[in-house]
């Protein structure tokens, strides 16, 4: 950054007499910035339901002549929403309201997507219906086949996985209209009903097992890993506490407001771009390490670290400033305290691991006791990192045989239905634009072409 602040630039609160109801959102106060020649703005302050205020900023630019600087967004809030709420200091997430804690012990994950999607629990009959709409709907066009048969053996499912998202458009085009409703439901339910089935065929074709079609008397988990684990020539079993925990963790998945890869979902749709190239984008935002993709890197550090013996120096690596290594699965941009998805996940993790007879794995043991050295360590107390929903969730995959490369497409089954709502929510704001950031330029001032021969 080159400029400095100007010392006689203040920022000042002003109070209004008047609070101004804006439908769901109430000004109260308002900032009042002084700009060095002595202009002043009054910026609205707007208060949600609960959570911090935050300074409308919209007519700064006009009336100052000035953007905001905010790389990472750290103190930015790009849009209003009624879906998540999550309050980092406290370790409180909650989906329409409702605690996570209540929905992971209570809830289901269709029963949670459609809270998501529409707002309310829906009633027997409203979950009924909308449990079979979403086993109608499992099947893939059989022309989308055919892309597996394209990719390489060895492809990264993530890969393959927003590949085939992004392609649905080019079969689905006929109910893609955002303005209508209807549409917008058959999006939410397609998505919703064929994620497992494209990430099943992703994995079958790493495997070189033959693909399986969906089995629609099967619950949604069930039938998730039915059409992983089974082949078509012997029976094969569910495992209840397997389509279970999957469940769990899809709950936990679901949402997480403007996180990186919904923001991405939101500002592709943004543009009028169709929802299945928005919720492809989100894919692939999900798959670097610093979000979806960490419950693979955590498995793969873990597996790095090899033994407790090893923890001290990897600690000590993850708070040298000249190496590049993170302690994976650890801190997180909201989460100042604990991620309450974490503490659900270690638990259920132990209680998975004994259910299915392998409580003495090793993996988690390293993990438990390289928490326990993190959590003790002066530089994570400093900097208030936890353990995310990430570091738990990976040896719960394990234990279910999902292999590592699949973690990340698991995630992003569970966030899709977090994906749908905010694309559906962002479309049907009749306040909603383009997302279109500025920024500060620090490239050249004008300067003249040079032609070839003379540079
Ligand atoms: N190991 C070591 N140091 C860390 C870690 C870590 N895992 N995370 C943050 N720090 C340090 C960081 O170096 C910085 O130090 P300093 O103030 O001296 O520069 C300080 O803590 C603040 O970190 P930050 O990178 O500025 O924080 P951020 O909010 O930009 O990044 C994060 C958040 C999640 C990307 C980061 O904590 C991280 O890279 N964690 C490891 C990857 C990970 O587990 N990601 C999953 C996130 S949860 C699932 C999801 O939402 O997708």
């Amino acid at each position: 950054m080159k400029r400095v602040p100007s010392a006689s630039t203040a920022l000042g609160y002003a109070h209004t007499a008047n609070q101004i109801n804006l439908g769901k959102k109430m000004t109260k106060d308002a900032f009042r910035l002084i700009s060095p020649g002595g202009t002043e703005t009054d910026l609205p302050v707007l208060s949600g339901t609960v959570g911090p205020d935050v300074i409308d900023v919209g007519k700064l630019y006009k009336e100052q002549g000035v953007f905001t600087y905010d790389p990472g967004y750290v103190s930015t809030g790009s849009c209003e929403s009624d879906i998540t709420y999550i309050d980092g200091e406290q370790g409180i997430l909650m989906y329409r309201g409702y605690p996570v804690e209540q929905l992971a012990e209570h809830s289901s994950f269709l029963e949670v997507s459609y809270l998501l999607l529409h707002g309310e629990l829906p009633t027997a009959d409203q979950l009924r219906s909308f449990d079979k709409t979403i086993r109608t709907h499992t099947m893939l066009n059989e022309g989308m086949l055919n892309f597996f048969k394209g990719f390489r053996y060895d492809a990264h499912p993530m890969a393959m996985l927003s590949a085939v998202v992004g392609s649905m458009s080019a079969y689905y085009h006929k109910e893609m209209d955002a303005s209508n409703p209807e549409h917008r439901d058959i999006f939410a339910h397609r998505i919703l009903a064929k994620l497992p089935t494209i990430a099943a065929a992703a994995y079958k074709l790493n495997t070189g097992q033959p693909f399986m079609y969906p089995q629609n008397d099967l619950n949604y988990c069930e039938n998730l890993l039915h059409m992983l684990f089974a082949v078509p020539a012997e029976p094969y079993e569910i495992d209840p506490i397997a389509a279970e925990a999957l469940d769990l963790l899809f709950i936990l998945h679901a949402d997480h407001e403007q996180n990186c890869s919904t923001s991405t979902v939101r500002m592709a749709g943004s543009s009028g771009a169709n929802p299945y190239s928005a919720i492809a984008a989100g894919i692939s935002a999900l798959w670097g390490p610093a979000h979806g993709g960490a419950n693979e890197a955590v498995l793969n550090m873990l597996e790095e670290i090899g033994d407790a013996s090893q923890i001290h120096r990897f600690v000590a690596k993850a708070k040298d400033k000249n190496d590049p290594f993170r302690l994976m699965g650890f801190g997180h941009r909201v989460y100042k305290n604990f991620d309450p998805r974490a503490t659900i996940i270690r638990d259920m993790a132990h209680k998975v691991l004994e259910k299915l007879g392998r409580s003495d794995t090793p993996m988690f043991d390293l993990a438990r006791e390289l928490e326990h050295v993190a959590l003790n360590d002066d530089y994570f107390i400093e900097k208030k990192l936890y353990p995310n929903v990430d570091f738990y969730s990976g040896i719960i995959y394990r234990a279910l045989e999902i292999p590592t490369s699949m973690f990340t497409v698991m995630f992003a089954i569970g966030r899709s239905v977090g994906w749908t709502a905010h694309w559906r929510e962002m479309i049907s704001d009749p306040t909603a634009r383009i997302s279109r950031p500025r920024q500060l330029y620090t490239g050249p001032t004008q300067r003249d072409y040079v032609p070839i021969a003379k540079r």
